[in-house]
């Protein structure tokens, strides 16, 4: 354990959003490539949003940022694949971090249902067909029925704090 425990900062979001952003950093976790596509466009966006909702059904969810513009294709296409990162995978994350016009280019997929991309190398994955967006402040909450998944025998990537991290075992895990 490190850290001597004393409050950092904290109060009202408004007042300081970047305080706030770090208190959100807080909490840990994995870190994964979200793709669409419509048409002949295809779009990626790193996201550390996504969370499981439902078992029956099956749904999860992740949110994006009502002015990525990668939303549009979001919006027109069916399905999205999350893509679960392995712990090899940071320039991947940083790649589809940023806004490009195409950000395939030298990335190793294959298509996966309704067309959405299936990045290699990825811890696990979730292919979803749209089932309900719910507006959220700035962000959308997209919700999405799970119709395949897999996962491999990778490590993950972890964010935590504003950076990357690397799991390990707890030592009170047994
Ligand atoms: C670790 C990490 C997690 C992120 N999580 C999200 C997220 O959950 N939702 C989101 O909209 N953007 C998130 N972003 C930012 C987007 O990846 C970024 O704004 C987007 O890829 C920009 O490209 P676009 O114009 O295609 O949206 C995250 C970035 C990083 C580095």
């Amino acid at each position: 354990m490190s850290g001597t425990g004393e409050m950092l900062e904290g109060g009202d979001p408004a007042a300081d959003r970047r305080a706030f952003r770090r208190s959100l950093g807080m909490f840990a976790t994995g870190v994964t490539v979200v793709t669409a596509r419509a048409g002949d466009q295809m779009v990626g966006v790193t996201a550390n949003s996504f969370t499981s909702v439902s078992l029956d059904p099956p749904l999860v969810l992740w949110s994006i940022d009502k002015s990525s513009t990668s939303l549009p294709i979001f919006m027109a296409g069916t399905h999205f694949a999350v893509n679960v990162l392995a712990q090899g995978q940071v320039a991947l994350s940083n790649h589809f971090a940023r806004t490009a016009p195409d950000k395939f280019g030298g990335v190793d997929w294959t298509p996966g249902v309704g067309g959405a991309p299936l990045i290699s190398g990825t811890a696990a994955v979730f292919e979803c067909r749209r089932a309900v967006e719910h507006d959220a402040g700035d962000h959308i909450l997209m919700v999405g029925h799970v119709e395949r998944h897999a996962r491999f025998d990778r490590d993950v990537l972890l964010f935590h704090a504003g950076t990357y991290k690397a799991a390990t075992a707890h030592p009170d895990a047994g």
